[in-house]
C-alpha cells in the first residue's frame, strides 16, 4: 500500500491525498461505508459504485467471523470476490464489538472471550488469532485487535487497556508480519491509538503506534458519547504526533459536521453507520440541512429529495414520495434512503477535498458545518 500526499491546506490541517491498494485507488479524505456483515444494509454493490461513488467499504470481523464463518469465505476465494465489491475494503477488528457485548465477554492478557450474539456458543479471539481471521476475510487494509474504552472511563482504566492494547498491537505485528496474503494481494495492518480522553495516555499511545511504522494509522476510542470538544482536541492532539506521510483513519465518526471538522484536523478515512442506520429510521442528510422524512411537512413537497449532489437517486425521487414509502413501510424507502445519505457523505468528502486542492476549505468547512447541521 503506498499514500501520497497531495495537497496540504494553508489554514487548517486538512491534507488531499490518494491511498493505492492492490484492488484500486482511494482518493482521500474518504468516507469509508459500513459494511458490517459483508453488506452495505440495503445497497447493491453496483449503487455503491455508480450511485454514491463509495471507494472502499469495511466489513466486521466479530460478524463475519460468526456468519457466514471462515469456510466459506475462503471457499469462495475471500470476501471480495463473496460479495463482488472488487475495490477496497477494510475491516475491523472486532476489538469493537465485542468490548460492548457487557456481560457476556471476559477480558485477559490472552485474548476477549465471548458469547455470540447468534446462538450464545462461546469464542475467544486473541490478537494473533483476528489476524489470522482477517486475513482470511481478504480485506485490503486490517485493523489491530484493540480495546476501544468506554465514555466515561477511571485513568486507571484507560490506562491498563491501553498498555494491554499495546501489548496485542506488538502480537498482531508479529503475526501479520510472518504470515503471507492468501489471496496474492498485499493486506496491510493499521495499528489504533487508545488512551480515553486523558492527553497523557493519548501521546504515549500515539507515540508508540508511530514508532511500528506501518503503511496508515488509526484512531479509536473516540464518538462513544464524550462531548465534541473533547473528540476534537484529542483527535488535535493526536494527528500532532502521528506522521504526515501516512493515513490516519478516525473510527467509527460521526455526523456531516464531525466529519468536516475532523478532517480540518488532518483525519484522512472516516467510517459510521450514521448515514445507512439512520436512513432506515427517515433521517435524511442533505446539502441544506437535516431532514426527518417522516414529518408532515414532506408530505406534498415534490421537489428531489437533494437537488446539489449530483446524485441519481438524491435527484430522481421526491421528498414526498420518500416519505410515503417510509410510511408505508416499503423497502424501498429504506433503499432510496441509504443510498442517498451515503451519496451525501461521498459528495461531502469529495468536495472538502475539491476545496483542499483550491487552498479555499477552511473557510468553505466553517460555512458547510452550520448549512449541514440545520434541522429544517
Ligand atoms: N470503531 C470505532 N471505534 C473503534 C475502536 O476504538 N476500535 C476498533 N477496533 N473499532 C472501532
Amino acid at each position: 500500500m503506498k499514500f501520497e500526499l497531495q495537497h496540504k491546506d494553508p489554514k487548517s490541517k486538512a491534507r488531499a491525498g490518494e491511498i493505492t491498494t492492490d484492488h484500486g485507488t482511494i482518493r482521500t479524505p474518504i468516507f469509508m461505508p459500513v459494511g458490517t456483515a459483508g453488506t452495505v444494509k440495503a445497497v447493491h454493490t453496483r449503487e455503491l459504485k455508480e450511485d454514491v461513488k463509495a471507494q472502499i467499504i469495511l466489513g466486521n470481523t466479530y460478524h463475519l467471523y460468526l456468519r457466514p464463518g471462515l469456510d466459506i469465505l475462503q471457499q469462495a476465494g475471500g470476501l471480495h470476490k463473496f460479495n463482488g465489491w472488487d475495490r477496497p475494503i477494510l475491516t475491523d477488528s472486532g476489538g469493537y464489538q465485542v468490548f460492548s457485548l457487557a456481560g457476556t465477554r471476559k477480558i485477559t492478557e490472552e485474548g476477549v472471550m465471548f458469547k455470540s450474539h447468534i446462538d450464545g456458543s462461546r469464542h475467544m479471539f486473541t490478537p494473533e488469532g483476528v489476524m489470522d481471521i482477517e486475513r482470511k476475510i481478504g480485506a485490503d487494509i486490517i485493523m489491530a485487535f484493540d480495546e476501544c474504552t468506554p465514555y466515561p472511563c477511571d485513568y486507571a482504566y484507560a490506562k491498563n487497556s491501553m498498555e494491554r492494547t499495546h501489548r496485542w498491537l506488538k502480537r498482531c505485528v508479529d503475526r501479520v508480519d510472518e504470515t503471507e496474503g492468501l489471496y496474492g494481494y498485499n493486506q496491510t495492518l493499521f495499528p489504533i491509538v487508545q488512551g480515553s480522553v486523558y492527553k497523557d495516555l493519548r501521546e504515549r499511545s500515539a507515540e508508540t503506534i508511530a514508532s511500528y511504522g506501518r503503511d496508515g494509522n488509526a484512531i479509536g476510542g473516540l464518538s462513544v458519547g464524550e462531548p465534541a470538544e473533547m473528540m476534537y482536541e484529542t483527535t488535535d492532539l493526536v494527528t500532532n504526533i502521528l506522521p504526515e506521510d501516512k493515513p490516519r483513519y478516525l473510527m467509527g465518526v460521526g455526523t456531516p459536521a464531525n466529519i468536516l471538522e475532523s478532517i480540518a484536523l488532518g483525519v484522512d478515512m472516516l467510517d459510521c453507520v450514521m448515514p445507512t442506520r439512520n436512513a432506515r429510521n427517515g433521517m435524511l442528510f442533505t446539502s441544506e440541512g437535516i431532514i426527518n422524512i417522516r414529518n408532515e411537512k414532506w408530505k406534498d413537497d415534490f421537489s428531489p429529495i437533494d437537488a446539489n449532489i449530483g446524485g441519481h437517486v438524491s435527484l430522481f425521487y421526491t421528498k414526498a414520495y420518500l416519505r410515503h414509502l417510509v410510511h408505508a413501510k416499503e423497502m424501498l424507502g429504506a433503499q432510496i434512503a441509504s443510498i442517498h445519505n451515503l451519496t451525501f457523505y461521498l459528495w461531502l468528502v469529495n468536495e472538502a477535498r475539491e476545496k483542499i486542492k483550491t487552498g479555499e476549505f477552511a473557510s468553505w468547512k466553517n460555512m458547510m458545518v452550520e448549512k449541514v447541521s440545520r434541522r429544517l
